[in-house]
């Protein structure tokens, strides 16, 4: 029988490298993105692309309906879609926050209520959500950002615990910095939400330059073959990291957060 995945935001990074790698591995994928023109080269390689807004419902309902009538089955649905609201609590405008709990939080959920019938019909299913190290780890202003992926794992873990006696399980990918464009819209938003005259103009070069520091070890092929062992191990643990640093990180976080904190302002000075 033919495997099923849907995958979201697969323009770009992780989620473009796993619509390869669910594809290569035999699967029928399903996905889209906001930017179609970057979809052309997926739908010759035969994934199955559409436009797609995840905070847009109708462009979801398009996407689950389509490929049930084409497919009559979703094994599993990737939430990769998502980005960095980054700037200063102080001046990032509200609007931008719930944009970034629009996407990155409330999409998810709608996805997940259009494809839970489905899979409760098929008894079996994953749903993987695609958050982050920073959903326990943070720094200066990815204050929005944060709350959401913190949020995401929250939710996920009540969802495996109401959806596990049909079969489904939903699971929390927390990958650490990796190699795609993630990096290069959040301090494109930082600086957008910047007032004029800020006084966290200096704070957006300091956390940039801690970006390039920590570096960017994974490429977005790391995390798609991670995203595969969560879609197929037959005994799937709640949560997966790419690297024993990315866990430990999470580890001494929610551990420990006055050495986090600590070893924070270091890498800050
Ligand atoms: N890279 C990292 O260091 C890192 C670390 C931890 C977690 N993550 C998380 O990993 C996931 C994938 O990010 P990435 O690193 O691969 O970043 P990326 O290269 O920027 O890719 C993000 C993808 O999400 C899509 N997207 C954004 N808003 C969308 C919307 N409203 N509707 C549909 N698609 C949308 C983008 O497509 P369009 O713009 O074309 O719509 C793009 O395909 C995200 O959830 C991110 O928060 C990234």
């Amino acid at each position: 029988m033919t495997r099923v995945a849907i995958i979201t935001g697969i323009s770009s990074g992780m989620g473009r490298a796993a619509a390869l790698y669910f594809k290569q591995q035999g699967f029928e994928v399903y996905g889209g993105a906001r930017r179609v023109e970057r979809l052309t080269d997926l739908r010759e390689k035969g994934i199955h692309t559409q436009k797609l807004d995840v905070t847009d419902k109708f462009s979801v309902r398009q996407l689950v309906d389509r490929t049930v009538s084409e497919q009559g089955r979703i094994d599993v649905l990737i939430n990769n879609a998502g980005y960095g609201e980054y700037g200063p609590l102080e001046e990032v405008p509200i609007e931008n926050a719930k944009k970034q709990f629009d996407v990155n939080l409330f999409a998810v959920g709608q996805l997940t209520q259009l494809v839970l019938p489905v899979m409760r019909r098929q008894n079996s299913g994953r749903i993987i959500n695609v958050s982050s190290i920073g959903a326990n780890v943070y720094s200066p202003l990815g204050g929005w950002y944060h709350a959401t992926k913190a949020s995401l794992n929250m939710w996920s873990d009540v969802l495996d615990s109401e959806v596990k006696r049909f079969g489904i399980r939903s699971i929390i990918i927390q990958p650490g910095l990796t190699k795609s464009e993630w990096s290069k819209i959040a301090f494109e938003n930082a600086r957008k939400n910047l007032l004029d005259n800020s006084p966290y103009d200096e704070l957006v070069d300091k956390v940039e330059k801690l970006f390039s520091k920590l570096g960017t070890g994974a490429t977005s092929e790391d995390l798609a073959q991670v995203f595969y062992h969560a879609a197929t191990d037959a005994h799937p643990k709640r949560r997966y990291y790419n690297s024993v640093v990315d866990h430990s990180m999470v580890m001494i976080a929610r551990t420990m957060p006055n050495t986090y904190r600590v070893v924070l302002n270091k890498l800050m000075k």
